[in-house]
């Protein structure tokens, strides 16, 4: 039995994120994902379109998903690695290198990102269209 980790804001799900989602899950059999929490998002002065209760009713009916938690805090990983007995953390390359220090803990793979769509660019075209 092989867990993955991964975390987001996955707000305004589009298919990067799906994409991201099932080769996460398909490197084991269970993908747990942390959610960014509506308070942690605002210490990052990242706001979402949608709030954390609605992010996770999206999150957890995709069925790469198998369990959604919330990420409250930069720190909290080690702990949730721990916790879920995670085999294998994965994160887009758009964060290759920072999550280096978890190899004590766990695999950590960085997936290429889906190019031509994020949540930013979705909004922007949504704003120039009005
Ligand atoms: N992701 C991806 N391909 C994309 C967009 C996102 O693989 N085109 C991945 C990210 O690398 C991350 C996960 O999806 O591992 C969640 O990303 P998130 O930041 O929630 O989505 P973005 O669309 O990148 O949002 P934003 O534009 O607000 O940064």
């Amino acid at each position: 039995m092989k867990t993955i980790i991964t975390y987001g804001t996955f707000d305004i799900l589009h298919r990067g994120h799906i994409n991201l989602l099932r080769r996460a899950r398909e490197l084991g059999d269970k993908l747990v994902v942390g959610l960014s929490s509506d308070e942690f998002n605002a210490g990052k002065h990242k706001s979402s379109l949608l709030n954390y209760e609605n992010r996770k009713i999206v999150l957890e009916s995709i069925r790469y998903v198998d369990h959604v938690f919330p990420e409250d805090t930069w720190e909290q990983k080690i702990q949730d690695i721990k916790k879920y007995g995670a085999d294998i953390f994965v994160m887009g390359d758009d964060w290759e290198g920072k999550f280096d220090h978890l190899r004590e803990y766990c695999e950590v793979l960085y997936l290429g990102r889906t190019p031509s769509i994020s949540t930013t660019e979705i909004k922007t075209s949504l704003n120039d269209e009005n």
